[in-house]
């Protein structure tokens, strides 16, 4: 039995590793990728995504669907901080895919959820735009998806764009906010745990020096200690988007809390931060559970081990 999901990603250095830990994970059974802006525009997360399934050795018939090019609202997309390099995947240069790049990410996501009620996970690495386009066009969805599980929010620490906001959820806080509203059995898996998540410069090392394709997913790594360090920053690379592949893979990896939560639309310091009601004063239901902390150990032995396997 193998488990069905659909990655949203914006690769993306972190989002590439979670492409390669989910591909590697026989546990699974990926039925689509689709690409949306974020790290970089849309153009240049669906060429990444595309190379990188080439990479992986993925059927080459198997397409990438091409989703959404700006926030909800509209408007410009919100460029990420330069951490993944102007390509997106540090200084690693992949060759240009020739797979199929399909359009309207969202009715294909949509058939394949409707097709098994219940059983699909998805899983969200880039900006909430298209599962919120998912949400408003098929609203039958949100009660067929199996599980939602979002990286995304900073739910009790400080952001990584702003003081308060993270990355997925700055770059389209409308977005989030719809999601987190009207979807069901939503996992966050948010900065307060995923910078728990951090592949160190001798495992980065060790990687890259591996044939390829670990080899390559090795050098973004490394690529990507080095930004940190040339910014003053602790060296190492955090695993946003893989923490949130593995947690597909294995609940228990976190300790979760449910907690009924909202996203800042308006604020001039706050918009597109996580409001976590902890003490359940709002009287309203809990929507999300967040992951709150690592529970169990072996995250970075799994994925250390998934990428040194992969092309074996
Ligand atoms: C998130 O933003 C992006 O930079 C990463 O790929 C991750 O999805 C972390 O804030
Ligand atoms: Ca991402």
């Amino acid at each position: 039995m193998t488990l069905p999901v659909i990655i949203s990603c914006d690769p993306g250095i972190d989002d590439a590793v979670a492409l390669a830990l989910t591909f590697g994970s026989p546990e699974l059974e990926v039925l689509a990728v689709a690409a949306t802006a974020g790290n970089v525009s849309l153009e240049q997360a669906t060429a990444n995504a595309a190379a990188l399934l080439d990479l992986l050795g993925v059927p080459a018939d198997f397409p990438v669907h091409a989703g959404a090019a700006g926030p909800l609202a509209g408007g410009e997309r919100v460029p990420d901080e330069p951490v993944h390099g102007a390509g997106g995947l540090g200084g690693v240069k992949l060759p240009v895919s020739v797979r199929p790049i399909e359009s309207d990410a969202v009715a294909h996501m949509a058939e394949l959820i409707l097709a098994r009620p219940g059983e699909v996970t998805l899983l969200a690495l880039g900006p909430l735009t298209d599962v919120a386009h998912l949400f408003e066009r098929f609203p039958d969805t949100i009660a067929a998806l199996g599980r939602l599980v979002v990286m995304g929010g900073a739910v009790f620490v400080q952001g990584n764009v702003t003081l308060s906001a993270e990355f997925n959820f700055y770059a389209d806080p409308e977005a989030a906010a719809l999601v987190l509203e009207r979807g069901r059995r939503i996992r966050l898996v948010p900065l307060d745990v995923t910078r728990k998540a951090v592949v160190d410069r001798p495992t980065a090392e060790r990687l890259a020096a591996l044939p390829s394709p670990a080899g390559e997913f090795g050098a973004m790594l490394l690529d990507m200690c080095n930004t940190m360090v040339a910014r003053g920053r602790p060296d190492g690379a955090v695993m946003h988007d893989p923490l949130a592949a593995a947690v597909v893979l294995d609940e228990s990896l976190l300790s979760w809390e449910a907690v009924t939560a909202t996203v800042e639309l308006d604020g001039t310091l706050t918009r597109g931060a996580v409001v976590a009601d902890a003490r359940g004063v709002s009287g309203r239901e809990p929507n999300i559970r967040y992951g709150r902390d690592i529970a169990a150990a072996g995250f970075l032995t799994t994925l250390t081990e998934r990428l040194t396997g992969l092309g074996a």
